[in-house]
């Protein structure tokens, strides 16, 4: 198969690499609906809240502070609201929690796709390592405080990535969340997107019975400011073969519009997905005994924050 047809082939969802999401969610009429994103003032999040908000649902946008969300749902056409929540800072996802939980509007689906990436040294938050505490224990805090909004069908998505794969042998290391005894930029935002696809595993898994989902996404590899920690020539190598190895950042947002909204995916659980489909990822990233111990101790962590 050439590159050319491979980039425009389509799995069976009917959607597949090249896809936009845009395309994702032509046609599919959103009014009624509402969906909260993560990051939504830049990259990813800011066109998933732009094309959800085109197609009709109202969306609420978080970001750091309450000027960059507002600033973003202020940028896009059709009904969306911004709300701070520092992923870093429990007080202020408690705080978005309250807001929204206050606003009375049921969640139609949840997606967590605020992320940072391959922070250069070692850095910690309340003692966990930076990329394991923003991308997965403050959305952890987030999520389980909004489950009383989900809706009887709600969606949770959340951003995981291929780099899932350079986690450590252990999948999670437990005995060093504080990346104490040993850190490496790439194990350590792999564990991270490792944790988030255990998380939406063990979600997906306590919402058995309901018609509730949780599903991870890698949405591609896209020239964004996640990029903002790499060394420079690597960014300017990306810059470079662009075109060739990228996605846009409207193809990038497809897969978690397609999560979070398409009719067809309504019944996709615990699953990960990728280009829009169904995609397989690292076999121990489907082991429950590892998520439900993930979800474990990241409960007694965030007990002993709150
Ligand atoms: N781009 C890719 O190739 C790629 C590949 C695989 C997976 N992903 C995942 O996709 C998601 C979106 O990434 P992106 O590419 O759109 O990157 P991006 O443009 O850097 O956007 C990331 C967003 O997360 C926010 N954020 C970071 N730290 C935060 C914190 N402590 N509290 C609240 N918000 C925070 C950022 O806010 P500020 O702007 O204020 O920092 C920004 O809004 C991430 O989860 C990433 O891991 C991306």
């Amino acid at each position: 198969m050439s590159l050319y047809s491979w980039l425009a082939s389509k799995g069976p969802s009917g959607f597949g690499y090249g896809s936009t999401a845009e395309e994702v969610t032509a046609g599919l009429d959103l009014t009624g609906k509402t969906v909260l994103v993560t990051g939504c003032n830049s990259g990813l999040g800011l066109e998933t809240m732009r094309v959800l908000a085109l197609r009709g649902a109202h969306v609420i946008g978080t970001a750091r502070t309450v000027e960059k969300a507002r600033a973003a749902a202020a940028s896009v056409q059709g009904s969306a609201e911004g709300v701070a929540c520092e992923l870093e800072d429990p007080a202020s996802v408690r705080a978005c929690i309250a807001t929204v939980l206050a606003m009375g509007r049921p969640l139609d689906a949840v997606i967590c796709n605020a992320g940072i990436m391959a922070l250069p040294r070692r850095e910690t938050v309340l003692g966990l390592e930076r990329q394991f505490f923003t991308n997965h224990v403050g959305h952890f805090i987030l999520v389980t405080g909004l489950l009383d909004a989900l809706t009887e069908t709600g969606r949770v998505v959340v951003l995981s990535s291929a780099a899932h794969r350079n986690a450590p042998r252990e999948g999670i290391r437990f005995d060093d969340l504080g990346a104490d005894k040993s850190y490496q930029a790439w194990t350590a935002y792999g564990q991270s997107k490792f944790a988030n696809l255990l998380f939406a595993k063990e979600l997906g898994r306590r919402f058995a019975g309901t018609r509730r989902t949780a599903n991870a996404v890698h949405p591609g590899v896209i020239r964004t400011n996640l990029g903002r920690h790499m060394n420079p020539m690597a960014m300017a190598v990306f810059g470079l073969a662009g075109p060739l190895v990228l996605k846009s950042i409207p193809e990038g947002a497809a897969t978690q519009c397609y999560a979070a909204v398409h009719p067809d995916a309504g019944a996709i659980n615990q699953k990960y997905l990728a280009d829009s489909n169904v995609a397989r990822p690292r076999a121990d990233a489907e082991d429950e005994a590892l998520a439900r111990k993930l979800w474990e101790v990241t409960e007694g962590l965030v007990a002993r924050l709150l």
